[in-house]
């Protein structure tokens, strides 16, 4: 039997603190989980943090229902679990709050125009990994929802990781790859921001697989939308790797689809993760707006203990005042 079969449900090596302050609804065997907790417009206490942090390392992203938030609110929960970075380093922030990243349904309409070739894993992304730092979390409320349609994804790329055979796992541990981001024209939400961010790419290499400092899970941090290329490997070489990850870690079983509410929030840890954004809202009619912070992150460490290194762009940073 390959490992693949005997894989743990949820994957192991951290400490599973049993939740007392809020309610854990676990949804698949292998990511997200429901949390009923108090209000999250309200100073929380440091069990109640730490009990979400617990279930946020376990089940990689958690899910709040009936939490309508404003954006100062948003901001003041995300403080709560770490740095909010600006709002999105290239496409802008909401105009008088420099944290939060609007997703309006149209934003992107651009690139879904004339697509070539949609793939199983086209649209499947890590948020911002094309940054040395990528974001160590994030957090998107909805706002306005469509009566159907526009669900979200998300994949467990530990899991994915760990049901790996062990010997393309010992081959993976040895990689790293390219992720590389170009801004497209006219597509910030700041219009001063835009001007002064549009030309910079975000390029940085990364180990295909990083190591979650608390935990010491392995993580097959593979961002089909920004990763490229492997390094050192021939392009054809590359790309049919790429391509075999990239469908492996897609796997409906290792994934979670979540449909929104208005009030709802999704919470999820940015380093073990990918998501989707969903395609069906552009056959609809309907609106849809949600907006997300996303928290500061270290740079990822492979199992060879090498960082990431930056190859153009500056690191995300906290956002302070000033940074806009
Ligand atoms: C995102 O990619 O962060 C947004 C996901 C969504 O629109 O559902």
């Amino acid at each position: 039997m390959s490992s693949a079969q005997t894989v743990p449900a949820v994957a192991n090596g951290f400490t599973d603190l049993q939740p007392r302050h809020i309610a854990v609804h676990p949804l698949t065997g292998h990511i997200g989980a429901e949390i009923e907790a108090p209000d999250l417009s309200r100073p929380l206490a440091p069990e109640v943090v730490d009990e979400i942090r617990s279930a946020l390392l376990k089940w990689k992203v958690v899910f709040f229902r009936n939490q309508p938030l404003s954006h100062a609110e948003h901001v003041a929960l995300a403080s709560v679990f770490g740095a909010p970075t600006i709002g999105h380093p290239v496409f802008g922030f909401v105009e008088g709050h420099p944290q939060v990243y609007s997703i309006a349904r149209d934003r992107f309409t651009a690139r879904h125009t004339g697509e070539p070739l949609i793939r199983p894993w086209t649209g499947w992304h890590t948020d911002v990994t094309a940054a040395v730092n990528p974001p160590a979390a994030s957090i998107l409320r909805g706002v306005v929802i469509p009566p159907y349609g526009g669900d979200t994804f998300w994949t467990n790329l530990a899991v994915a990781y760990a049901v790996l055979s062990p010997t393309l796992r010992s081959f993976v541990d040895t990689l790293r790859g390219i992720h590389a981001f170009s801004p497209p024209e006219g597509q910030s939400a700041t219009d001063a921001f835009r001007e002064k961010n549009r030309r910079r790419p975000l390029v940085s290499e990364h180990p295909l697989v990083r190591v979650i400092p608390e935990t010491g899970e392995r993580v097959l941090f593979v961002s089909p939308s920004f990763l490229k290329s492997i390094t050192g490997l021939s392009p054809r070489e590359s790309q049919q790797i790429l391509e075999l990850l990239f469908e492996h870690i897609t796997r409906p079983e290792f994934t979670v689809r979540f449909r929104w509410r208005e009030g709802s929030i999704a919470f999820w840890d940015n380093r073990a993760t990918a998501h989707l954004a969903p395609r069906d809202i552009y056959a609809l009619d309907f609106d849809r707006q949600l907006y997300r912070i996303t928290l500061k992150g270290d740079v990822p460490v492979g199992v060879d203990g090498r960082p990431s290194t930056s190859i153009e762009g500056e690191p995300l940073d906290a956002f302070t005042a000033g940074t806009a």
